[in-house]
């Protein structure tokens, strides 16, 4: 946990934020993988540890606006509890920790709840993405699982994200080190990775350098051949001379904090000419995203310029053609470019994701009213504040699939040269990802400078076996 004063600060801001009423937070339940005494990793709900700190299951609490009471809801651990866990510290240990003088058992914050609702009282709640909350929620306040959703509190969602998307001075340090911690992983497994190896057996190193860091993993960790399949969750593949391995792959500390970083390197020691050439593509794109940004400057237009960058270097290798400016406002890039150029970050890696990407990414003047395919995949479109946290991570992607599609329809012919794309069907894909703080003047790389040019990335390359 931080510093208490540091959860008592969060808790007195937000109170400022949200005129009256109960505000609702529920911590995450263990979750069973194939019964219930054998779980997941547990990862608490990131603004309840925002808020509170503390980082075990069934846990509820509520900030009563108008009494200004802020009252923790949970159970001691029992002796059996102790038995198959061991001491540790208390709940009202943990909660002192977290600057909370009240704590009531469990049970109780359905009693708490009910009551409130038998006084009119309105009752804030974030939209619940697990099924366990759902339920509870629920049965409380008497609404079917579809109502959640479209009853959930839009002032207290507004609040939250506008408290967590601007990182405080400790949020910042977690993040660096998440950053930094990922990096170091990113360097070893290019200097060990060797044809022949399988990619779960780097997946494995990743893994295991993410817990010895004293946190976990941020998300499941992508380490493919494949790397034109965007979240690639598959590791059986073996590493041939000649394919490129892309490692989309960060930390958390322990403390909950992200990190989300890509590289992609040759399986042997060198690029092929042809991949040099779609790396640098990247590398130009990813370098003209990241030198925009600042405050004040939209991230759609990060995004924009980043895909433009990319249409352009496709274009003179040949695989696109046409006027540049026309092709991405088509969504012509689409065919090599899918997703958005990044997304928020922080305490999730998508950061707030579960509360709504129209609030965290775009405000009521710019929308997120579009259906293009590669646009509709933007997370991202607003102007960027200081404080907050996010990657910038554009790539290109071969989906043969896609190339088969679109060249039936005939779709954007006059932008895409098919014949000459037919030559890269199985090229896979590149991407490569940092994180930045978005600082008064611009912005700062977190974490620690990585290899990301074909030389450098080469240089690690051919020492690796
Ligand atoms: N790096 C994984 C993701 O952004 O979803």
């Amino acid at each position: 946990m931080f510093e208490k004063k540091v959860y008592l600060q969060r808790r007195a801001t937000l109170k400022s934020k949200v005129n009256s009423g109960i505000l609702l937070f529920l911590g995450n339940e263990e979750s069973p993988m194939n019964y219930k005494d054998n779980t997941y990793h547990f990862r608490q709900d990131s603004t309840f540890l925002y808020y509170f700190g503390i980082s075990e299951p069934s846990l509820g609490a509520i900030i009563d606006l108008d009494e200004d009471e802020i009252i923790l809801f949970g159970d001691e651990m029992g002796i059996d509890d102790i038995v198959w866990m061991g001491r540790q510290k208390t709940l009202e240990e943990k909660s002192l920790d977290a600057g909370l003088t009240k704590v009531l058992p469990y049970a109780k914050l359905n009693t708490y709840v009910k009551q409130y609702l038998g006084k009119n009282r309105e009752v804030h709640f974030l939209p619940p993405y697990r099924s366990e909350n759902k339920i509870k929620l629920a049965n409380w306040l008497n609404l079917s699982i579809d109502q959640l959703k479209e009853k959930a509190s839009l002032s207290f969602i507004k609040a939250v994200i506008s408290q967590r998307s601007v990182k405080s001075i400790e949020e910042i340090d977690e993040l660096d080190r998440a950053a930094a911690i990922s990096a170091d992983i990113h360097l070893m497994v290019m200097q060990q990775a060797k044809p022949g190896m399988y990619e779960r057996e780097l997946a494995a190193k990743i893994q295991g350098a993410a817990l010895a860091s004293g946190g976990n993993l941020a998300y499941p960790v992508i380490l493919t051949v494949r790397g034109e399949i965007l979240h690639n969750h598959y590791h059986g593949n073996q590493l041939r001379e000649g394919q490129l391995v892309l490692n989309d792959s960060g930390v958390e500390t322990a403390l909950g904090y992200a990190g989300d970083l890509t590289r992609t390197f040759p399986v042997g020691k060198k690029f092929t000419a042809e991949q040099k050439d779609v790396y640098d593509i990247v590398l130009n794109a990813y370098t003209h995203g990241k030198d925009l940004l600042a405050p004040g400057v939209r991230y759609l237009d990060v995004h924009l310029v980043s895909c433009k960058m990319l249409a352009q270097g496709l274009k003179d290798i040949g695989l696109m053609k046409g006027n540049i400016d026309d092709a991405v406002q088509a969504g012509a890039h689409a065919m090599f470019f899918q997703c958005g150029t990044g997304h928020m970050m922080g305490l999730d890696v998508h950061d707030m994701e579960d509360l709504g990407e129209q609030y965290v990414g775009y405000t009521d003047e710019l929308t997120k009213n579009t259906t293009q395919f590669g646009l509709k995949s933007l997370r991202l479109g607003k102007a960027l504040e200081t404080g907050y946290v996010l990657t910038v991570e554009p790539g290109v992607y071969i989906i043969p699939e896609l190339i088969d599609r679109w060249k039936a329809a005939n779709q954007f012919a006059e932008f895409i040269n098919y014949d000459k794309l037919e030559q890269f069907r199985n090229f896979s894909g590149i991407r490569v990802e940092d994180d930045f703080l978005i600082t008064e003047n611009g912005s700062r790389m977190l974490g620690k400078h990585l290899a990301i040019t074909t030389e450098e990335i080469e240089s690690i390359r051919s020492e690796a076996y």
